[in-house]
């Protein structure tokens, strides 16, 4: 019998990754041979990590921090969103050894704010904090839906420059200082800074969610991160944490991989319940 096909996610650390039980779910609820395993990975080493990966017959990886700008280098061929993030979340390894970039961050997060919770894009003003690679992944797929504005805001004004000024040409995006978001109103806001990480929630004025509004945090943890009781106490109609995003982002990797898109609404309930 045919031995199951290996695939894997590397990142250091990589002990509190949620991958391996995602992929399971899914591999299981679409019948698929395959087997996930989560491999701590310095940067030194990942070169020839990903050497021994494909030359003992590995199918694709999932890249998280701090190795997505590594394996952008690594990728012979990239997706759109990932030639435009210089990140890459997902690679997929042909039998000839060509190795495929792409990064499903973005499209897993529209996918989890639109599909799963009924947040509509379109037409809506959007502000993302942060300015770092989270915030990077996601740009592309986001101004792709047209929303009325993008605004970028960052602890660290320069950076949200920056990537406003790389990315001005997809849509309607600007940066602002945090100084400057007194009196400004969004309908969502999108939390891509490492301020939960630390507990913190970035400064901002009352009054800045607009009625009606939603609040989605990328990161997330076992209990609701500091922003998205930040947001629940500004009145937001949902504040939720990046859990859908997690999956879905998951979910467009086993789809590049296997060509069958898996059920996620099931594995974010059971991953909700359980984390
Ligand atoms: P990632 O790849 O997860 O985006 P990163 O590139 O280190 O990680 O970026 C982290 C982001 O979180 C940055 O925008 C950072 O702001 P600076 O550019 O000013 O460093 C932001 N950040 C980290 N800790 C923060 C905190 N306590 N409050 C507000 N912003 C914070």
């Amino acid at each position: 019998m045919k031995a199951p096909d290996r695939y894997a996610v590397f990142g250091h650390p990589i002990g509190h990754s949620q991958s391996p039980r995602i992929h399971a779910l899914f591999a299981a609820a679409t019948q698929q041979a395959m087997t996930y395993e989560a491999e701590d990975i310095p940067p030194e080493g990942f070169n020839d990590a990903i050497s021994r990966f494909l030359g003992s017959g590995g199918r694709g990886l999932n890249i998280t921090v701090p190795l997505k700008e590594l394996a952008f280098l690594v990728a012979d061929t990239l997706s759109p969103e990932a030639g435009r993030s210089k990140a890459v979340n997902t690679l997929l390894f042909s039998p000839d050894g060509h190795i495929h970039g792409d990064n499903t961050d973005g499209r897993g997060l529209v996918r989890d704010l639109t599909l799963n919770l009924g947040i509509p894009l379109k037409g809506r003003r959007i502000l993302i904090l942060g300015a770092g690679g989270a915030a990077r992944g996601i740009l592309e797929p986001l101004l792709k839906l047209e929303p009325a504005q993008v605004t970028l805001a960052n602890r660290t004004t320069e950076k949200a420059r920056q990537l406003a000024f790389e990315f001005e040409d997809l849509g309607p995006l600007r940066a602002l200082a945090m100084a400057a978001l007194q009196d400004q109103q969004y309908d969502i806001i999108l939390n891509a800074t490492a301020a939960s990480l630390q507990g913190d929630v970035p400064p901002l004025p009352d009054q800045i969610l607009a009625a009606g509004g939603c609040c989605y945090d990328l990161a997330y943890g076992k209990e609701p991160t500091p922003f998205v009781l930040w947001g629940l106490q500004q009145g937001a109609v949902l504040s939720r944490d990046g859990i859908g995003m997690l999956v879905e982002q998951a979910a467009e990797a086993f789809w590049l991989w296997r060509g069958i898109r898996p059920d996620t609404p099931s594995v974010i309930a059971t991953l909700r319940g359980t984390h």
